[in-house]
């Protein structure tokens, strides 16, 4: 039996990767060391804490926490840690850095240590694309110098470089994912895709940044969950591997895409002033982690159209989120009072 902690497992992308695990792997018990921000919701584990009630644990713990954590890693005996926790939102980042160099930053440290002090098998680390800042030519490789825009990408190079770290003086075992943007079922509507999705639902306007011609590596998220799989069993402890499709989509064309699916007239995108030091384009070369045997499963328009149906499907989940307290605040300070730009079209 294998006992893996999976932080922020109550997220988007770890609840799809603690699913994935559990039906994947009979031997794996899987405890979920989340704090439940805004962000982490049990309705994405509902049907994991049913099926697999016997191999699955869930704790309710903030990864700063050094204690709790050291006590999770005892009493579960646990081997592996894979660290989705994280504040995720670039624009959020761009309201309260502090939180983002919180949980990034220290959250990572107090991990690293855990792992360190009880000698786990492995760390994983979930990156990001965004650490290399914008490319506007060329594709990322592993080891181009990191260049940060948002104290979301500064945060996040930040855990990065502490794994790298404690690999080096201490010889803690990590390996560092560093994944595209990802789409799919649970993800919190505030993401582009789940909020043009959902906002087109209902009839609202689709709020594009700037000129919409940004690019993105839209992945679908059990590719990426399958690429952390991979990296969990093949990569090579201390190293680095980019995780996407390797192809981009313009905001633009993704908006236009998300209308035609849902019969929605074009008229519902809406440019508006572009976010303050808005990354143009993220490209990643992926050569590293074909050559151990992963490769992306979905093309962008078959990750787009089943995301979709799984909103247009899955009311229940969104609507609940949409219609509270905290969602109505931040989209209202988010959103309003930004001028619409006539630019793009
Ligand atoms: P998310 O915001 O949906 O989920 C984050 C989860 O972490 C939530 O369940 C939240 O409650 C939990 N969390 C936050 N702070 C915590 C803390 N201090 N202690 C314990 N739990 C805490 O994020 P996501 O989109 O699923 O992203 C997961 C990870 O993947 C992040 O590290 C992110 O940087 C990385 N990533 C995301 C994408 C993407 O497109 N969403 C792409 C590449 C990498
Ligand atoms: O690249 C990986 C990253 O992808 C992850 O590390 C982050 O956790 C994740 O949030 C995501 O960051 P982005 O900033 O790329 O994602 P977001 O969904 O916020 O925005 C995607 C693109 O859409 C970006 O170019 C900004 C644009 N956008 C976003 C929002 C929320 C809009 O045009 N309008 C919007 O309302």
């Amino acid at each position: 039996m294998k006992n893996i902690v999976v932080t922020g497992g109550a997220g988007f992308i770890g609840s799809n990767f603690v699913r994935y695990l559990l039906e994947r792997y009979p031997n794996y018990h899987v405890v979920v060391y989340d704090n439940l921000t805004y962000a982490g919701n049990l309705d994405n584990l509902q049907d994991v804490s049913e099926r697999f009630a016997e191999r699955y644990d869930f704790v309710r713990a903030d990864i700063c926490d050094a204690k709790e954590v050291e006590r999770v890693v005892q009493q579960y005996s646990v081997d592996t840690i894979v660290n989705f926790a994280a504040e995720s939102h670039v624009d959020r980042s761009l309201m309260e850095p502090g939180g983002f160099i919180q949980t990034d930053v220290y959250g990572t440290y107090v991990l690293l240590e855990a792992a360190r002090k009880f000698g786990v098998e492995r760390y994983h680390q979930v990156s990001t694309d965004e650490v290399y800042g914008q490319v506007l030519d060329g594709r990322s490789t592993e080891s181009d110098r990191l260049h940060t825009r948002s104290p979301y990408s500064a945060s996040k190079a930040g855990g990065d470089l502490m794994c790298l770290a404690y690999f080096t003086s201490f010889g803690v075992p990590v390996t560092i994912t560093r994944g595209s943007n990802n789409i799919g079922p649970y993800q919190y509507p505030e993401k582009v895709v789940p909020l043009f999705v959902t906002n087109a639902i209902d009839d609202l306007p689709l709020p594009l940044y700037g000129d919409g011609l940004q690019m993105r590596d839209y992945q679908y998220v059990l590719d990426h969950c399958e690429g952390i799989d991979v990296v969990l069993h093949k990569g090579q402890i201390g190293e680095i591997y980019n995780l996407g499709t390797g192809t981009e989509t313009r905001n633009i064309d993704m908006a236009h895409l998300i209308l035609k699916l849902l019969d929605k007239p074009q008229s519902l995108l809406q440019p508006i002033t572009d976010r303050p030091g808005h990354d143009r384009r993220y490209a990643l070369d992926c050569r590293k982690i074909q050559s151990i045997g992963w490769q992306s499963r979905h093309t962008f328009e078959e990750a787009l159209e089943k995301t979709v149906r799984w909103y247009v499907d899955n009311q229940w989940w969104w609507r609940k989120i949409k219609s509270g307290a905290h969602y109505e605040e931040y989209y209202t300070r988010q959103y309003a009072g930004r001028e619409i730009n006539p630019a793009a079209t």
